[in-house]
């Protein structure tokens, strides 16, 4: 091979190798991608079956947190378990944009492949959420109230959302109410403005008691 070959060849194989390094850190399906991507796994058993065993891998580091199969037993961390697998999907994008900012989050969520994140909200939609015992009544039954006053036209009556609605039956106490806090007080971890709308109104006493009542629901 003559020199100028050589170089020629030399530049391809530099380029393709940038390109692979960029496909492995950032090169990644857009957004819209990857949003197909989870309704042709959803819809196709084998796919499904398939994303489940590789969530497992993954989700044995997540499982330090959220809980073994998404059950977390940390008051701040979030349930996962049963959640919509579209929500969770949303979640990773914001958390991989800056979005929604929890430092730790943001930094996972870089290192996880596009068929990863697929994977783990496929994984999690799968799995039952455990709903806290009812202790408090009277608190409940006043979350309730303010429950089916505001929030179920998006939430549903089951508190179990839709699509890119958030469920939020069973969802852990602390968790609810400091995402409440912070949607309404504009902190900027999480901002939405259907959520700041529906907030706004409400006092810390409200949100306890909302809290209460969606950390039972089944
Ligand atoms: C060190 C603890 C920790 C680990 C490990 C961890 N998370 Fe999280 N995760 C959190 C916390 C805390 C939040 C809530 C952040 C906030 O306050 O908004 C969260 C939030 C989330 C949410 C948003 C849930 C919702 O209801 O909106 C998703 C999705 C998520 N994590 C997925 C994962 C996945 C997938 C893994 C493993 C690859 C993982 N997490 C590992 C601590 C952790
Ligand atoms: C107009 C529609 C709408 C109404 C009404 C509404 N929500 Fe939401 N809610 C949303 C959307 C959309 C999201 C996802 C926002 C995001 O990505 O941060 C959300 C997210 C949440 C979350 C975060 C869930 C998680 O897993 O992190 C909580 C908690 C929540 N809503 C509680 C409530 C409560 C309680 C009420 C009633 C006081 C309410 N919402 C009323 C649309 C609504």
């Amino acid at each position: 091979m003559n020199k100028t070959g050589c170089l020629f060849l030399l530049g391809f194989c530099l380029l393709a190798t940038s390109m692979f390094a960029a496909a492995a850190d950032k090169g990644r399906l857009s957004e819209a991608a990857l949003d197909e991507r989870l309704n042709a796994v959803r819809q196709d058993a084998k796919a499904t079956e398939a994303a489940i065993k590789t969530a497992q891998k993954v989700t044995f580091f997540c499982a330090n947190c959220h809980g073994e199969g998404g059950n977390s037993n940390l008051p701040e961390v979030p349930n996962l378990a049963g959640q919509n697998s579209s929500y969770l999907l949303e979640q990773i994008h914001k958390f991989g944009d800056g979005r929604r900012r929890n430092e730790f989050m943001q930094g996972l969520i870089k290192a996880l492949s596009d068929e990863e994140k697929v994977s783990v909200s496929v994984y999690y939609a799968s799995m039952n959420v455990k709903p806290a015992p009812v202790v408090n009544q009277a608190l409940a039954a006043r979350g309730r109230g303010l429950f089916f006053k505001i929030c179920q036209r998006c939430h549903g009556e089951a508190g179990r959302g839709s699509e890119k609605i958030a469920r939020l039956a069973g969802q852990k106490f602390e968790y609810v109410t400091s995402s409440l806090k912070r949607y309404r007080d504009g902190t900027g971890e999480r901002l939405d403005p259907f959520m700041a709308a529906n907030t706004k109104v409400l006092t810390d006493a409200d949100i306890i008691a909302l809290a209460t009542y969606i950390s039972t629901m089944e």
